[in-house]
């Protein structure tokens, strides 16, 4: 092992930590403040020890050099994926209770309605939104519902993708939904699998919200939550007015709980705890 004059095991020095902050905030807009280079080096050690690098200085020439592979990598280190099934229940109230009857009204005649889950992480966030959905649109016939679901995060799209948790992370929903939405796996581990009829709804693709979409909508729902947060207001600002383009007037928008809109667009009014709709 070789110790650095701070006692670890890799040198990172404050240009090292510089570097990283600067890489990864032009990549994915997260802003890492001073008090995160404790965690960047914890989180990116196990990085240098499969590269056989031996300072940091040298991780960051490589990131610099290496292309798309190790900025993924690195990606996936410093992202934070804390999540869980029915996150803030009263978000999923509201979906039930005002936000999906009123696209279904909206949508009478197409029966068409799209969703989106910006930053699903391992998938908790859009299977939940699907149970909402399937039992919402149990009793009506031929409707075109999907919800996409994304990431920048290629580790988490994947786990998203295969939807299959641990018992320990199912606990927090009900035994009835357990029972109706989700198999226990008959070998192996107890873990359970999401049904069918929910994976169905959602497309899993990995996507960096601060690179040009795809998609061009337009989205009935949006569920944006706990993502901007690492962002400054100027990242902030350029996604909800991009995400905004993506939605007609009345068009909903779910932000996580210590998030806001205020002193970042007009273009979205508030209508519940952290909910929005698109304004005029
Ligand atoms: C804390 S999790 C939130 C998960 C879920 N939305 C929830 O509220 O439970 C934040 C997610 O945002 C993703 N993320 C961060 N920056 C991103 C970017 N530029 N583009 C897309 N996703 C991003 C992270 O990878 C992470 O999985």
């Amino acid at each position: 092992m070789n110790a650095s004059a701070g006692g670890q095991e890799f040198e990172f020095t404050d240009s090292d930590f510089n570097r990283l902050r600067d890489l990864v905030y032009a990549h994915t807009g997260i802003a890492l403040s001073d008090a995160k280079r404790q965690l960047v080096y914890s989180r990116l050690a196990r990085r240098l020890r499969k590269l056989n690098l031996t300072t940091f200085g040298e991780y960051c020439s490589t990131v610099e050099a290496g292309g798309a592979e190790e900025m993924q990598e690195l990606t996936n280190a410093i992202t934070t994926n804390l999540t869980s099934f029915f996150r803030e229940q009263y978000h999923f109230d509201q979906l039930a209770a005002e936000a999906l009857p009123q696209a279904q009204n909206q949508r009478a005649a197409t029966r068409r309605v799209r969703l989106w889950s910006a930053g699903c992480s391992t998938g908790e966030e859009p299977y939940s939104i699907a149970i909402v959905l399937r039992e919402a649109f149990a009793r009506l016939q031929n409707w075109d519902v999907k919800l996409l679901a994304t990431d920048i995060d290629s580790k988490v799209v994947q786990t998203a993708a295969a939807g299959v948790y641990d018992a320990e992370r199912l606990k927090g929903m009900s035994v009835e939904r357990r029972t109706r939405w989700f198999t226990r796996d008959a070998a192996g581990p107890d873990t359970y699998s999401a049904a069918t009829e929910l994976k169905s709804l959602i497309t899993f693709k990995k996507l960096n919200l601060l690179d040009p979409w795809p998609m061009k909508g337009p989205f009935d729902i949006i569920f944006c939550r706990n993502v901007v947060i690492y962002f400054d207001k100027d990242t902030q600002r350029r996604l909800f007015e991009r995400m905004a383009e993506t939605q007609q007037v009345g068009g909903w928008l779910f932000i996580g709980h210590s998030e806001n809109l205020f002193n970042v667009t007009r273009r979205y009014k508030l209508v519940g705890r952290t909910v929005y709709r698109r304004t005029e």
